[in-house]
């Protein structure tokens, strides 16, 4: 175990020693329960049980979107600490071995490399994580979503730290009025880029505006250089001649003083936006904001969807959760994104509905075109253009 030696507080210039908090999200789809729905009440179980006994951590508290289980973990080991990575690997491996026995969907989806995974194989669980030294008071928001990738994140992060439509505070809060730093990752060259808001927006949108590629990483605040927000974005592997990602994904955001109030973080949700995964991670539909207790996608596996959970950090201590989307001022998005969803469902196999063939996670083309390759004739040619 390496310990860190602890950090001066910079906040105020004051002399006190204080330690700073690791906030770490892990998550990985170790087995579906019904289908690619739900978490099977025995995983959660199970992961409670073996979070409980690790002395490693502060606090942490365990949840589900879909079929995805989600560790919430408080520490003082910093980010990519190898023995919380092996920690929660173990977990998720621990609930892997319950997920086989009840024979539940695609057990070991995320960690092992021959579990049926639907769309994609044994790429290991999903991290956003962030350390922090606690404000007086740090309030956070942690953003799950099943059924779609990481470019989920880039419409909501872009509105919630540069769009004054959304977050009144980028014009009246003296804190904020600097701008925030987008960190975006080129998930396919594995390169990232730095843009400053707002003066870089209309440059950035043309790469966060095509999510399946370029995605947000990190947002920085640009007055105090500290972290804002960090999603679960990773580098697009090749697998097979395609490129394949971590579907479902995380993001942390912090709120309040200095950066957007917890309602302007949620607001980024009350127009629900298309993104890509649904069912098969084949198909676009937009993504529907959910109470956990609704978070079991199942019409057509979907429609994709988000939580929001928000907790007031006290010296690493997870002082929640509040289930931020149970608000029926929500009502109206979720009525949209379901009026959606049936326009979208009409078109069936037909794009744009069904993701263009090059995004597809996986296809017949291959094998349809080598069966029927010696049906097809060549066109005659047109004769007022040679072509
Ligand atoms: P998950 O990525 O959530 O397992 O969904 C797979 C799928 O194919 C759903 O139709
Ligand atoms: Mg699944
Ligand atoms: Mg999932």
């Amino acid at each position: 175990m390496r310990h860190r030696p602890p950090n001066i507080n910079r906040w105020k210039g004051e002399n006190k020693i204080e330690k700073k908090i690791t906030l770490s999200v892990i998550k990985a789809d170790v087995g579906g329960f019904v289908g690619h729905s739900g978490v099977h009440p025995e995983l959660v179980k199970k992961a409670c049980e073996e979070l409980d006994a690790s002395p490693l951590l502060i606090d942490h508290h365990v949840t589900y979107v879909g079929d995805d289980i989600n560790l919430i973990l408080t520490h003082e080991l910093g980010c990519n600490n190898e023995d919380i990575r092996r920690l929660a690997r173990n977990i998720l491996s621990a609930c892997t071995e319950v997920a086989k026995k009840l024979k539940l969907c695609g057990a070991g989806q995320d960690l092992l490399s021959d579990a049926f995974a639907g769309n994609i194989k044994g790429l290991g669980p999903g991290v956003a994580e962030m350390e922090i030294e606690e404000r007086k008071s740090e309030t956070v928001i942690i953003l799950m979503a099943d059924k779609t990738g990481a470019g989920a994140w880039n419409l909501p992060l872009y509105k919630i730290f540069a769009d004054p439509f959304n977050t009144t505070g980028l014009i009246i809060d003296p804190n904020m009025h600097c701008g925030f730093n987008f960190e975006v990752y080129d998930l396919v060259e594995k390169k990232k880029i730095n843009f400053a808001a707002p003066e870089e927006i209309y440059d950035m949108l043309v790469f966060i505006g095509a999510p399946g590629r370029f995605v947000i990483k990190h947002v920085y605040h640009r007055g105090t250089g500290e972290i804002a927000a960090v999603s679960s974005a990773q580098p697009l592997y090749r697998v097979a001649g395609r490129y394949v990602g971590k579907d479902d994904p995380v993001c942390i955001v912090r709120c309040q003083t200095g950066y957007p109030s917890l309602g302007e973080v949620l607001e980024a949700f009350s127009h629900p936006h298309l993104v890509a995964g649904w069912l098969r991670g084949s198909h676009i539909g937009p993504l529907l904001p959910v109470e956990v207790k609704d978070a079991h996608p199942v019409r057509f596996d979907g429609p994709p969807r988000v939580i929001a959970l928000g907790f007031q950090l006290a010296g690493g201590k997870l002082v929640g959760p509040q289930d931020m989307f149970a608000d029926p001022a929500f009502d109206n998005a979720r009525q949209v994104a379901l009026d959606i969803a049936d326009y979208m469902r009409r078109m069936g196999p037909f794009e744009p509905h069904r993701l263009h063939l090059d995004e597809m996670e996986y296809t017949t083309m291959p094998q349809v075109m080598r069966k029927l390759k010696d049906r097809f004739i060549d066109l005659p040619e047109d004769r007022e253009t040679g072509t």
